[in-house]
């Protein structure tokens, strides 16, 4: 029987669907959504046209845009009750760890946007859960830190929301900086979709048996907290805060070739980028002008980020399995310099990514040819064995 499928552990060779989300070279370094450089949409783009792209196909006209975004923003707010289930987390809980138990919970609080044969509540469903996610987030942060939670304020935009909730206390007037949320933006955009990475594709394996969508997405949010996806920015900023001085690159350097130590250098490799990743080039260009503007030009963490990423291509070994930064090796900088503790940086990534985890998600349930996710395996166990009662064991 094993004749009859192919052994690929870790999915190195296997297509799992039909996409036309996104499309990434891996050897050349590109990455397009819709067949629009990712460089483009960065730097032309706000988040929410490229969230209309993702989900729509297009990008939208200026009234196309206003409605949807008016669409969104009808969502920003979470119901009341929600209050009482964040109250139920440790105040010490990681804020992924809400983040997953909160997302799940939207399942019982709108029924209304839960059948997935739809197309009307579908709609619903995606659109609310774009526009809770940096209410949800917020009020991760804002629960951990012992300060209220600050409501959306839909005269803002996206990222200015998200910022004004995450930051201002009802205390003191908050302004939002603007060249800091047009970055927080772009850090939005940078992360909105990557085809059939793992945490996508297990929002695709959760919802091809049809289960309910935010059920899914806290299912996609469980797989991105791991270190080795959306978790590494967070270990990045530890692994440089832990090398402390560029005298001591070389000796981490040393580790991470060294096949008897776990240690890896974190924010370096992946699975389809054997090139610069090109949201880590767009990402360092960010990270110097939010450091300008923040008048942190000289900030230690970066001068030594960059140093690491100068030995480590340099380094044949690196050279050899084609090991370059990506996404995760400078977010984290940036982010803490706008004043994010480590512990939120995956938080971000994941309210980013819920608009592609959405998308994808839709694009299954529309093809008409979708079938349940269900793998095979290679069995090693045991072959037939006579049972033993419990008094002869
Ligand atoms: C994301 O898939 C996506 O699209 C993900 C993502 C997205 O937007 O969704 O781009 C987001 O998850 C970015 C990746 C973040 N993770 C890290 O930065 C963690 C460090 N990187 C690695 O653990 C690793 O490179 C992965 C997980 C990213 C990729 O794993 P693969 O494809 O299974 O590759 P591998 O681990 O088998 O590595 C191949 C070789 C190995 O050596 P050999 O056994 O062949 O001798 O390269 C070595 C690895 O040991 N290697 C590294 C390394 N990454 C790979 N050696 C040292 N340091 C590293 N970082």
């Amino acid at each position: 029987e094993t004749g009859m499928f192919t052994y690929d552990p870790g999915f190195t060779s296997t297509a799992s669907c039909d996409s036309s989300i996104t499309f990434i070279d891996g050897d050349e370094g590109v990455l397009m959504h819709r067949g629009y450089k990712i460089e483009d949409l960065a730097s032309k783009c706000t988040f929410m046209e490229v969230c209309y792209l993702l989900l729509h196909g297009e990008l939208p006209t200026a009234e196309q845009l206003a409605k949807f975004d008016h669409d969104i923003t009808y969502h920003t707010m979470l119901h009341e009750q929600m209050v009482n289930f964040y109250r139920g987390f440790r105040r010490d809980s990681h804020p992924m760890a809400i983040m997953v138990g909160v997302v799940g919970a939207l399942s019982a609080f709108y029924h209304d946007s839960t059948d997935i044969t739809d197309p009307y509540q579908r709609m619903v469903a995606q659109h609310r859960l774009i526009a809770k996610m940096p209410t949800i987030a917020a009020w991760a942060y804002k629960y951990s830190i012992g300060q209220p939670f600050m409501y959306p304020r839909n005269d803002l935009n996206y990222a200015e929301n998200f910022l004004q909730m995450t930051f201002a206390v009802p205390a003191e007037d908050y302004k939002v900086n603007p060249v800091l949320a047009r970055a927080m933006d772009r850090i939005f955009i940078l992360h909105a979709d990557h085809e059939q990475n793992a945490s996508t594709s297990t929002v695709r394996i959760a919802g091809s048996s049809g289960a309910n969508p935010f059920a899914c997405i806290a299912a996609g949010i469980a797989s991105l907290w791991g270190p080795a996806h959306g978790g590494a920015n967070e270990a990045v900023l530890q692994m440089l805060q832990e090398i402390g001085h560029k005298d001591r690159i070389p000796e981490f350097i040393k580790r991470a070739k060294d096949k008897d130590d776990p240690f890896r250098l974190m924010g370096f490799g992946h699975r389809v980028y054997k090139n610069y990743d090109p949201r880590a080039k767009v990402m360092q260009q960010s990270c110097h002008e939010v450091l300008d503007e923040l008048g942190k030009r000289d900030e230690p963490l970066l001068a030594l980020a960059m140093e690491l990423e100068r030995i480590a291509l340099e380094d044949d070994y690196f050279a050899e399995k084609k090991l370059f930064p990506n996404v995760d090796f400078y977010s984290g900088i940036i982010l803490q310099a706008m004043g994010f503790p480590t512990s939120m940086f995956t938080v971000l990534f994941a309210l980013a990514r819920t608009v592609g985890w959405v998308a994808q998600w839709t694009e299954m349930i529309e093809d008409p040819g979708h079938r349940i996710s269900r793998p095979r395996q290679l069995y090693t166990g045991y072959t037939e064995r006579e049972f033993v009662p419990i008094d002869r064991r």
